[in-house]
Formats: C-alpha cells, structure tokens, sequence
C-alpha cells in the first residue's frame, strides 16, 4: 500500500512525520498562493495545506484540483497554527503540509448534493447511489450494520447456532405476499420463486437433525412498498428444535438485549414484557402498539350507546363497538386539528369521529345533548377525564374503530410531541389468532403462515369456530414497529392437514405445492419452532435512519425500481426465445 495512514488517524502526536494519504477532495477553499483542501476517506477527513510557492508543480496541481478528485499527497504532518484548530475533528489538531500531490483521478461536477441529510430529490439520489453513499453519514449506518451483523452472527455461533445457507432459486414458500418468479430455461414453462423467506427450508433442517439453525437471509416479496418494506430485504433467520414458545422467546431477547448493549450502550432489563394479543387489540387498537406514550382505547360502547345519539346507536345495534381516546389537556384543539383527525380515521374506513371536551366541569361538544348526566358522569370516569381533556370517539365496525384509533394514536404523539427521543419500547405480543378472515375474499385463511402450531388447548375448536383459535405465535414490537416474529411450528401431520383444509387448500393442492414439505414429517420430525427479525428495520431504527433505504447500500425505490441500474428491464427477444416466454403486455391505459 502506498498510503502510510488513512485520512481520519493523524494527530499530534505525528507532528513532524512525513506520510502519504490518498482519498477524496470535500472541500478545496482557494486562498490565493494556497489551496486549502480537506481530504475524505471512509475514516475521516484531513486538512492539506498546498502552498503554490514551494513548487510549480504544487501551483499547478493547486489551481487543477477539484472536489471529489481523487488525490495522493505525501507531506509532513504540522501543528495547525493557533486558533484554527478543530475539536470536533480527530484530525483537527494537525494539518498535512503538502510537499507532493498526485491527481489519481478527476472527477466531473457532481450531479447531487453530497452532504444533503434529506433526500430532496430521491431518484436522483438513488441513480447516483454510488455518489450519495460517500456521504459520511449514509457510510456510518452502513458501518453499523456490518457491526450489528458481526454481533449477531457471533451471538447465535456461541449459543450453539449453525449458520446455514438455503436456496434462492425453490419452490414459493407461503408467507402472504406475490413472489418474484425466475423462468427456467431448461424446463420451459416452469419457474423458481425466489423465497420470501427461508421458511420451510429452515424446518426440514430441524428435521434433518441440525437442531439449531440461523442465517442472515435474503428474502423477496413483491408487495406494497411503504417507508419500512422493501422488495429484497435481510432477515435474521432462526430455527430451533424441541423448544417451547419461552424458549424461544428467551433466546432471542438475549440477542436484542446484547445487541442495545454493545451498539447503543442501552440496558435492557429481561424479561421483555409479553402482551396477549387481545389485550394489544383492545388498549392500543392495532397488534404492533407502541407503548412510549398513553392515548389508550377504551371501549365505551356500553355508555354510549345508551343515548340518543343515532350514529353511536345503529353503529352497535349493526354490531360495531365504539371506543375513545382521551387526549389529556388538548380541549383547546381548533377545528382545523379536529378536521385533520376526521380526515385520518377515514384513511382507516372511520365513517367519521365525534369529539367532547371536558370544559368548566362538564362535557361540551356538539353531541353532548343527546346524554344524561348519568351517562357523562359514568363516560367522565370510564375515560378519567379531568379539566381541558379532549375525548376523540369512533363508533363503527370494530376492525374499523381499532384501525382507526390504532393508527390515530401515533398520529397524535407526534403531533403533540409525546414520544422522548432516544426511548426504546420492546414488548413481545403473542397468542395471535391462527386463522383471519381474508379482506379480499372474505374467506378464511391464516394470520401468520400456514405451518404455525394452534395452541394445543384450541385445536379442537378449529373446525366449528376457527377465529376462535389462538396461535403459538409471538412477535417482537420496537416503538411500534413489528422487529421479528415466528411461531413453534405445526409438526403432526394430521394436524397440518385440518389447517390447510381449513384455509381452503386441498389435499391435492397441499401436495402440488409443499409435497417435499409434508412428506418430510412422515420420517421424525421434531417439535420445533423459531422466528425472523427483520434485520435492515433493526438498523433502520437503532442508527436513527427514517427510511430503509438508508441503511441498504443499493436500495430500490417506492415503485421496486433501482433507478441506477435501471432494473427492472426489458431483455432481448433472443433470451425470452430461450426461455420459451412471450410477452403479451398491458396496453398503455391499462398500466397503473
Ligand atoms: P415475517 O413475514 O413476519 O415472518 O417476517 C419477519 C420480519 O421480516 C421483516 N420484514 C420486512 N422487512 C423489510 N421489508 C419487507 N418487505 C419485509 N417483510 C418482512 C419484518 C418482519 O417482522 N418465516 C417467518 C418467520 C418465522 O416464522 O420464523 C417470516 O418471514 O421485520
């Protein structure tokens, strides 16, 4: 190597000593007879002095140099005269007096601003990926996330974990999205789908003795991208052999307790807190609930329903519930922020939201007249309601009203800056159902994949009364995002049958798509269990990143585009040919 040091490691204690660096132009400041220019590399910067007047060389490279050039400069390392240190550099006490520079390559204007925190234009951020990525502050999440994947990968390996490699190229595993299908060109007409994640491959591992597996794994789904989806994203993968639900469960705290330690420097206390499903559905309306500030649901379906407010009355007679929110010391919101809550819950099919303030010791509001005193005396205690209390109310279906004040709720943190920053909320919620009713079709089908275990004591109410059913399933909340979750699998197969006839699958079906799979089971299979954290929403949310795709080198955009290299794209008609594949395409007004 011909750099003696990297640009962030000279300090004082160098002064004096000749070196040679090589990186990036940031900054070059013209001051005449010298050129200031800040020197960049992954580790830090420098400050070169070039003074023109040591050598026409020097004057010429002085004048030529731009930013983002690529430089190697030999020099002697001085103390920065006083008063023009800086401290929050850790080269900010010396400067490289520059005796030889070499332009190693130029470079043209850069076509984005380098040092934007806020992706102004994304797409042009996203075509120059390559560029953005110099940013330094974009390279430090990287640099955390390789961080994070070391801990990880040496956390399962002292636990007893294998870390073993399963198929990209397989047969579509079922876990709720579309998945990205790769033609075969050997066998016209048949495809692989690549995984969206490595589940069954995960399970016959189990049941090919290797009792405890984990991968950072590549999963692909093709469905709606939001601020924390991406369509190929990392998980932290886990199986486990004859384990319960704590079993798992323990294991993996640790990880996380280990992880907020020796990344963030953050204590957390074992065990994390376990949440019924039910209880999350019924306090904070959505199964994700982040628990750093109040604004709880309670339901008041039996108080308000007993006046003569119509829209509360039929909403329970057509068997909805109605549930508030009490929004402390808000009674003076303008109508203005009460149209914006309107408008919210209708996002989530609310009809609408009713609002009383509790003013001057009573309750005041344009449908406080259709109540007794009776019942506001009792809709007073039910929501502890004191002086200048807002309460937000939505009557409907229930999936609705929780929906709506579920997501309400977040909303009104935000806006009313009730979460402190830097607090980390942890909660597993587990006792999920097993089976849901499907929004598309109304049909049922199941809440977490087709292979998790009904609680044993539920199984025979599968049949008869489906979304009665509980599962063992768990899932791991981080300030409201859903981190991880798994289940202990089904291993019986009499009891795998009943599930998919359940949801709708055939035996012939069953065998046409997870064939391999069940007939793996006949031969031994070991009860077991685990879960998949999602790795890249673990960083996004520990490096303080907004999006994932700052904390993906090469993401894609909102639409599934990697606009730097322009996939997807069209491919010639000589490989569709090999494939066998013709391409009948949507007319243009039939295109989203
Ligand atoms: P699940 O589908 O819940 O479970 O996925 C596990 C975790 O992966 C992350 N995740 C995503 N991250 C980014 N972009 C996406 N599109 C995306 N989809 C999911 C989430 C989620 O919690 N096989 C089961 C796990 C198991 O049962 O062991 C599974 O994949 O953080």
């Amino acid at each position: 190597m011909i750099r003696t040091h990297t640009c962030g490691e000279l300090n004082a204690s160098l002064i004096g000593k000749k070196v040679t660096l090589q990186g990036w132009t940031d900054t070059v400041r013209d001051h005449g007879p010298i050129t200031f220019v800040d020197l960049r590399d992954r580790y830090g910067s420098t400050q070169v002095v070039i003074d023109h007047k040591k050598s026409a060389e020097l004057h010429e490279v002085g004048k030529a140099v731009r930013k983002e050039f690529v430089l190697q400069i030999e020099g002697t390392v001085k103390k920065r005269p006083a008063g023009t240190e800086k401290a929050v550099l850790s080269t900010g006490e010396i400067e490289l007096d520059a005796e030889s520079v070499k332009i190693l390559a130029k470079a043209q204007p850069i076509p984005i601003d380098l040092t934007a925190r806020t992706e102004t234009n994304e797409d042009l951020m996203l075509k120059y990926r390559y560029l953005a990525l110099r940013n330094p502050d974009l390279q430090k999440k990287i640099i955390f996330r390789h961080k994070l994947v070391k801990l990880v990968r040496d956390f399962y390996d002292e636990e007893g974990f294998l870390e073993i490699e399963t198929p990209i190229l397989a047969k579509s595993t079922p876990e709720g999205a579309r998945d990205y299908l790769v033609p075969s060109r050997v066998h016209p007409g048949n495809f692989y789908a690549l995984p969206q994640s490595p589940q069954l491959f995960k399970q016959l591992l189990m049941i090919g003795g290797f009792d405890k597996y984990f991968q950072i794994a590549r999963c692909f789904r093709d469905e709606d991208l939001r601020a924390d989806r991406q369509p190929e994203f990392t998980q932290i993968d886990v199986e486990m052999s004859f384990v319960d639900e704590e079993d798992v469960m323990k294991v993996n705290e640790r990880l996380i307790q280990k992880v907020f330690k020796e990344m963030m420097g953050v204590e957390l206390k074992l065990p994390l807190q376990r949440m019924r499903w039910d209880e999350a559905i019924s306090r904070f309306g959505i199964d994700r609930p982040d628990t750093r500030f109040g604004l709880e649901l309670v339901d008041v379906t039996n108080i308000l329903s007993k006046g003569e407010f119509n829209a509360f009355k039929s909403a329970v007679e057509g068997g909805g519930v109605i549930k508030a929110i009490n929004v402390i010391g808000q009674a003076e919101f303008s109508r203005k922020d009460m149209n914006d809550i309107e408008n919210f819950v209708k996002i989530y099919r609310a009809h609408g939201a009713a609002f009383l303030k509790f003013q001057n010791g009573k309750f005041d509001g344009s449908i406080a007249k259709y109540f007794s005193a009776d019942l506001l005396e009792k809709l007073k205690v039910a929501m502890k309601a004191k002086e200048n209390d807002l309460l937000v109310i939505v009557a409907d279906k229930a999936k609705v009203v929780n929906d709506s004040l579920g997501f309400l709720r977040p909303f009104l943190a935000k806006k009313l800056g009730l979460i402190k920053p830097n607090t980390y909320n942890l909660l597993w919620v587990k006792d999920f159902p097993e089976f849901k009713i499907d929004e598309e079709d109304g049909s049922i089908t199941f809440e977490h994949h087709p292979f998790t275990s009904p609680r044993k004591e539920h199984i025979e109410w599968m049949e008869k009364e489906p979304l009665k059913v509980k599962s063992l399933a768990y899932d791991l909340i981080l300030n409201g995002i859903e981190l991880g979750g798994g289940s202990i699998r089904i291993h019986d197969p009499e009891i795998q049958a009943r599930v998919f006839k359940i949801i709708g699958i055939s035996d012939e079906q069953a065998k046409k798509k997870f064939g391999f799979f069940l007939e793996a089971f006949k031969y031994g299979a070991p009860p077991h269990g685990g879960l998949a954290f999602g790795l890249d929403r673990l960083v996004m949310i520990l490096s303080g990143a907004e999006s994932l795709r700052e904390v993906i080198a090469f993401p894609k955009n909102k639409a599934a585009v990697s606009i730097m290299d322009d996939s997807p794209s069209e491919v010639s008609q000589k490989q569709l040919k090999e494939l066998s594949i013709d391409l009948i395409l949507p007319k243009e007004e039939e295109k989203k």
